[in-house]
């Protein structure tokens, strides 16, 4: 579904992305990782045709995403690290919005619109203005607005930054459940214990280049000794975190 070989993009004389390489079939959640500058916002921005790679081959569902606009862009959602919406304005006049930019009739804009906000747990605040919101409800309807598509290949962007245990369960439910109905989905985050638990494979980037990838299992098996003489403690804050709180959705 997404297909990205020798990526290259430079900015002026800084080498953003180094020539990688992967891909992304159906029903995967494919993990690119990498610390801050590693270059992960730069390839989904080439891939969903936001900016020109300076060299390299992008397709998606086999199309060449680098030609303009095409078949492909359509079946692309896009959930970018800097929220996309209008501050001003309602939930649900934003979702109303979005959905009319990505083509849906105003028939399906009636029917997706109040389903995309119960799936992100905004019914009920869907009329205030999102400059109201907390970081969790805002990041909650940017993922709406990068689904209300029904996108079969999703581009995602540190979709998780800055929310709350609850928030980012939720989150991570719903990008599971796209994945299980047959998504081919790219992640991106810098929280490693969220991407063990979600993706099924790997890329770590850093410094523009791809320095590891596979499954968890190759990655730990190339790591080898330096990793198994370091003891990594489980993610149980988290764990204990949610059994005292709940997983109901907060502000
Ligand atoms: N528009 C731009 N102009 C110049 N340099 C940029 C631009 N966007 C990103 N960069 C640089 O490219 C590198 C990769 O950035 P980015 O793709 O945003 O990384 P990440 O998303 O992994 O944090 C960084 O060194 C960043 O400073
Ligand atoms: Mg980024």
């Amino acid at each position: 579904m997404i297909e990205v070989e020798n990526l290259r993009k430079e900015y002026g004389s800084r080498v953003a992305v180094d020539g990688i390489s992967f891909r992304v079939e159906p029903g995967q959640i494919f993990g690119l990782l990498g610390p801050n500058g590693a270059g992960k916002t730069t390839t989904i921005s080439c891939i969903s045709g936001l900016i020109r790679p300076t060299s390299g081959t992008l397709n998606v569902r086999g199309e060449d995403m680098t030609r303009g606009r095409s078949e492909a862009r359509r079946s692309l959602g896009v959930v970018p690290q800097e929220l996309a919406m209008y501050m001003e304005v309602s939930a649900q006049e934003n979702l109303q919005y979005w959905a009319s930019v990505q083509g849906l009739s105003s028939d399906e804009v009636k029917r997706k619109v109040p389903e995309m906000l119960e799936r992100v747990g905004l019914a009920d605040r869907a009329k205030d203005p999102v400059k109201d919101f907390s970081g969790g409800m805002k990041r909650r309807l940017n993922l709406a607005i990068g689904l209300v598509h029904d996108p079969e290949v999703v581009l995602m962007d540190e979709p998780t930054v800055g929310v709350d245990p609850q928030s980012r369960g939720h989150i991570l439910d719903l990008i599971k459940e796209r994945a299980a109905a047959g998504c081919a989905i790219l992640y991106t985050t810098h929280y490693m214990g969220e991407a063990e638990g979600l993706c099924d494979s790997f890329s770590i980037m850093d410094h523009g280049k791809v320095i590891a990838e596979g499954t968890l299992d190759e990655l730990l098996s190339q790591a080898g000794d330096a990793i198994q003489r370091q003891t990594v403690p489980e993610p149980s804050l988290e764990r204990l975190f949610l059994h005292l709180t709940g997983k109901e959705l907060r502000e």
